[in-house]
């Protein structure tokens, strides 16, 4: 049922005329600015939508756990391996608070991890990328967490109660997050000239990647429009992208390192005069060929994924049949009192 419900209808925002009463009562809640809860009456595509926008988030911070993961064991110190192993700890932590959120919208955790492991649910396309040395780790957390918590920031006043919540804590952890992988960068850049170089690589790599993760220019959004006017986003893809932008341009030229895009140019006239950089659009075929599971790691992460589910069936299992047992004893004990 939800692997069909997932795939919610793009474009375009339902006018008022054709709402039923019931769904116009639930728009003047939004438009109210009231938080929706599970029990609720709402719109079969409002669920819809935030399954597959809560779940793909869910699987994000998951998957998102591979390209860190696999540089604890070769963290440069001590000290950077305890805080790169608390974050990702802390990645597995954001997955489990939002499958949990989306699981208050009758969809379970099994049938969220199964429709992602058949290809039917995607995650973030920055995590389709490789991360070749350390400096792509410091670049990791002060990119992608960085443009991460850019859209968070704003999903805390997403109009789904539960989904705004745990998004409080998780902005919270991610701007520890991007801190930790500014002050690898710092370290990086005012290191030795190969340092140097390796960070300046980093930033060059995964600038245009990082990009794409607020999605497809907003001409080419299917969901926006209706996702904004139910306040499940509240800002547009290109928004959020200039946002991000007008915000790391200044950090990278702290930092002493190249702008990774030579159109990256300050505009005093853009957004009605307030200014903001020009930048150079990302390749979208690119992105539309990783989305399709056509990136450099597409099949490495979604293998390594499945391995762990398989590998982890007997402990799933030595759980379950231990609830069992323990539920089976409890209600023993109840019937003899
Ligand atoms: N990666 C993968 N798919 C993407 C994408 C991206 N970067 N951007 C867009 N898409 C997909 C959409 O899911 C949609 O696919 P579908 O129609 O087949 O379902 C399609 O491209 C069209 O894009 P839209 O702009 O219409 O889609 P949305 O309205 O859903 O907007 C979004 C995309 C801005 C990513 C929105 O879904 C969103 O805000 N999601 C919540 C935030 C999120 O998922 N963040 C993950 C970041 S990684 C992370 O947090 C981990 C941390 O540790 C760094």
């Amino acid at each position: 049922m939800y692997a069909q419900m997932v795939k919610t209808a793009g474009h375009g925002i339902k006018p008022r005329d054709r709402m039923t009463p019931q769904e116009r009562a639930f728009q003047d809640r939004i438009d109210a600015g009231e938080k929706i809860e599970p029990k609720d009456w709402m719109p079969d595509e409002y669920r819809a939508t935030l399954i597959r926008q809560i779940g793909q988030h869910a699987h994000s911070e998951i998957v998102g756990q591979l390209p860190e993961g696999n540089w604890i064991t070769r963290a440069p110190t001590l000290e950077r391996k305890a805080i790169l192993l608390a974050k990702v700890q802390d990645e597995a932590g954001h997955g489990l608070y939002l499958y949990s959120a989306c699981e208050t919208l009758g969809v379970s955790r099994d049938e969220l991890i199964a429709m992602l492991h058949a290809g039917k649910m995607k995650y973030s396309s920055i995590f389709n990328y490789p991360t070749l040395n350390w400096a792509d780790i410091g670049a990791v957390g002060w990119l992608v967490d960085g443009a991460a918590i850019m859209n968070q920031v704003q999903l805390q006043k997403t109009s789904y109660g539960p989904y705004a919540r745990a998004m409080v804590r998780i902005c919270k952890e991610e701007s520890f997050h991007q801190r930790q992988g500014f002050s690898i960068m710092m370290k990086m850049a005012a290191g030795t000239p190969a340092q140097k170089r390796m960070a300046q690589d980093a930033l060059n790599r995964l600038w245009f990647p990082s990009l794409m993760m607020f999605g497809p220019p907003d001409k080419d959004s299917a969901h926006t429009a209706q996702s904004m006017a139910w306040k499940i986003k509240i800002n547009t893809n290109d928004e959020l992208r200039q946002r991000f932008v007008d915000q790391t341009v200044p950090q990278i030229d702290y930092l002493g390192l190249e702008r990774p895009d030579p159109d990256l140019k300050w505009n005093p006239d853009k957004a009605d005069g307030k200014g903001g950089f020009d930048y150079s659009d990302p390749d979208w075929a690119e992105f539309f060929a990783v989305l399709k599971g056509n990136g450099p790691c597409n099949t490495d992460r979604m293998k390594a994924r499945v391995d762990a589910w398989e590998q982890g069936a007997w402990v799933r299992d030595g759980l379950s049949a231990h609830a069992a047992k323990r539920a089976a004893r409890s209600a023993q004990q109840t019937a003899a009192q």
